[in-house]
């Protein structure tokens, strides 16, 4: 997909900011390895990201009018299911929609490659993800034990349990609006 975006229903980024979705390329890694380590406590490395390109997972940047990458997605695909593993978007443009925009190119690439399910794994206490995930369709269906590393609050390293999420794809579509989108 590469396309031109506009964050929805926000009338102060209407007409003024231009946002694009394409693939993610090693020229990009540097930039978002860059907003992974401010948006993460225990980011992905550099290398995940060029791992994730070589192995042509589903990997795409959002860029703005001056190329600047603000955001970026990763998901794997799989028999009938595509499996999101990241996606995030840079601290200074938060909060204006971003995030469903990229939840919506996951679903149109997940109709794309025949997948039925879409689903991810995201922290309980990452609040505001899990809202925007419940929002956008996704329901909790199991939880993963001591999946992510984590720190308590002395800051001793400890383990997070994992919310596993998941949506019908057809379902999203649907919900979203999204049944006669072009692909691509
Ligand atoms: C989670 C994350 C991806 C959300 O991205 P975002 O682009 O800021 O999210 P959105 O703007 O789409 O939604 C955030 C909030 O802004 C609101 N919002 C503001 N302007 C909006 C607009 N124009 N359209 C839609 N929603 C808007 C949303 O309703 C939502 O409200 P809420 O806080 O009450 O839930 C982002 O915060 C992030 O990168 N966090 C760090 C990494 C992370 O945790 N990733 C997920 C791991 S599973």
């Amino acid at each position: 997909m590469n396309a031109r975006l506009r964050p929805r229903d926000d009338p102060a980024a209407a007409g003024q900011i231009a946002y694009a979705l394409r693939q993610m390329t090693p020229a990009d890694l540097d930039a978002v390895a860059q907003i992974e380590t401010t948006v993460y406590t225990f980011p992905w490395s550099r290398g995940n990201f060029a791992d994730s390109l070589t192995v042509q997972y589903h990997a795409q940047v959002l860029t703005d009018q001056t190329n600047t990458v603000r955001g970026y997605f990763v998901a794997m695909p799989g028999v009938e299911e595509m499996h999101l593993l990241n996606i995030s978007v840079a601290p200074e443009v938060q909060g204006q929609g971003l995030s469903l925009l990229m939840l919506d190119a996951v679903t149109l690439l997940s109709r794309a490659d025949g997948a039925h399910l879409l689903w991810l794994e995201v922290r309980p206490s990452n609040t505001q993800a899990v809202r925007i995930y419940e929002r956008y369709g996704f329901y909790p269906i199991t939880r993963r034990r001591d999946y992510y590393p984590a720190q308590d609050a002395n800051g001793r390293p400890c383990r997070e349990d994992a919310l596993v999420m998941s949506a019908q794809v057809g379902d999203l579509l649907q919900r979203r609006g999204l049944r006669t989108a072009p692909i691509g």
